[in-house]
């Protein structure tokens, strides 16, 4: 990389194994570093002291709105968050010329975007580092969050079964991005009308990615260390009846996980849907890993911004 560019957290296949497995390492250490400290005390080395993070979402947001704030907080720094409509984005004015004047007052930009195409753009004319904070295509943040939860309760990834099931979507997707870097094994089951997306498996293919492709859930989960779901209804899909039929046979519930191995856990990066892609029981049950998702969030985007900001 060259040593002027920015750091760009875009999509997690466009950073190297070493950086993202030192990202995870970074988000584990810093949680244990503050175990019980009041959730607003800034880390002790406050990597981002004076380095300011504007957000802008297209989208609506819980989690990743809350955690990079309360992220930039701990690291030291400070946000500016704003609702594209709030913005003469919302008017019209250019992502590139929105990316200039961005780059001129605050450190990072961080877009949850309808196109990914457009969090591409901002990243090309800006001159700080720019984060992907869910687009259409991906949710990079998101799964550094995940795998952190995953290690956490379990061990190393490396060489473990991770079975998705449902909707091949933009979560899906980065999932596919992180099987060749991590080194696990991805099963992904999905109707034929909601498959993963092609150019994500062929790039995880060159990478020598070990990636299973079905419409049988029990094909995906048999012998799987962890489940996977999301919404079966993403931010901008029009077709929620056609998919609720579609998927109706992918839900997460008891049975299905019975076939995963022995201490398999659950996985969803939330907002669940109770009754939809996965039931009550296994979401709020003792194999669920969602709640810990949750928090990581923030953990993890504290290593990402401190990766962005050169200071890991
Ligand atoms: N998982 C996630 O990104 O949640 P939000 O949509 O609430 O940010
Ligand atoms: N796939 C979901 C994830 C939400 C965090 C969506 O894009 O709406």
């Amino acid at each position: 990389m060259n040593a002027a560019a920015p750091r760009h957290f875009l999509d997690l296949w466009k950073l190297e194994a070493r950086e993202l497995r030192l990202i995870l390492e970074d988000a584990k250490a810093r949680k244990a570093a503050r175990l019980g400290w009041p959730k607003g005390r800034p880390d002790a080395d406050r990597p981002a002291e004076g380095r300011t993070l504007a957000m802008i979402f297209e989208k609506n947001s819980t989690r990743t709105r809350f955690s990079f704030d309360a992220a930039m907080r701990q690291l030291g720094g400070d946000v500016i968050i704003s609702t594209a409509t709030d913005m003469q984005l919302g008017r019209g004015e250019t992502i590139e010329d929105t990316a200039r004047v961005l780059s001129r007052m605050v450190d990072a930009v961080m877009l949850r975007s309808n196109s990914h195409a457009d969090v591409e753009r901002l990243a090309g004319a800006a001159s700080v580092p720019v984060i992907n904070g869910l687009s259409d295509k991906s949710h990079p943040c998101q799964i550094i969050a995940d795998l952190q939860a995953y290690e956490e309760r379990c061990g190393p990834v490396e060489g473990k079964t991770l079975a998705w099931v449902g909707d091949g979507n933009n979560v899906c997707s980065t999932f596919i991005h992180a099987a060749p870097l991590f080194g696990f094994e991805l099963r992904i089951a999905s109707p034929a009308k909601y498959p993963p997306n092609d150019a994500d498996l062929a790039r995880a293919a060159d990478l020598q990615g070990r990636i299973l492709v079905t419409e049988d859930p029990h094909e995906a989960v048999d012998g799987a260390d962890c489940v996977i779901t999301d919404t079966w209804v993403s931010m901008g899909d029009t077709d929620r009846d056609d998919r609720l039929a579609a998927l109706a046979p992918y839900q997460v519930d008891e049975a299905l996980m019975a076939r995963a191995k022995p201490g398999a856990v659950f996985m969803h990066d939330l907002p669940a849907h109770r009754g939809e892609e996965v039931t009550g029981e296994v979401l709020d049950g003792p194999r669920s890993l969602a709640w810990d998702e949750a928090e990581n969030r923030i953990h993890a985007q504290k290593s990402i911004l401190a990766w962005c900001f050169g200071a890991l």
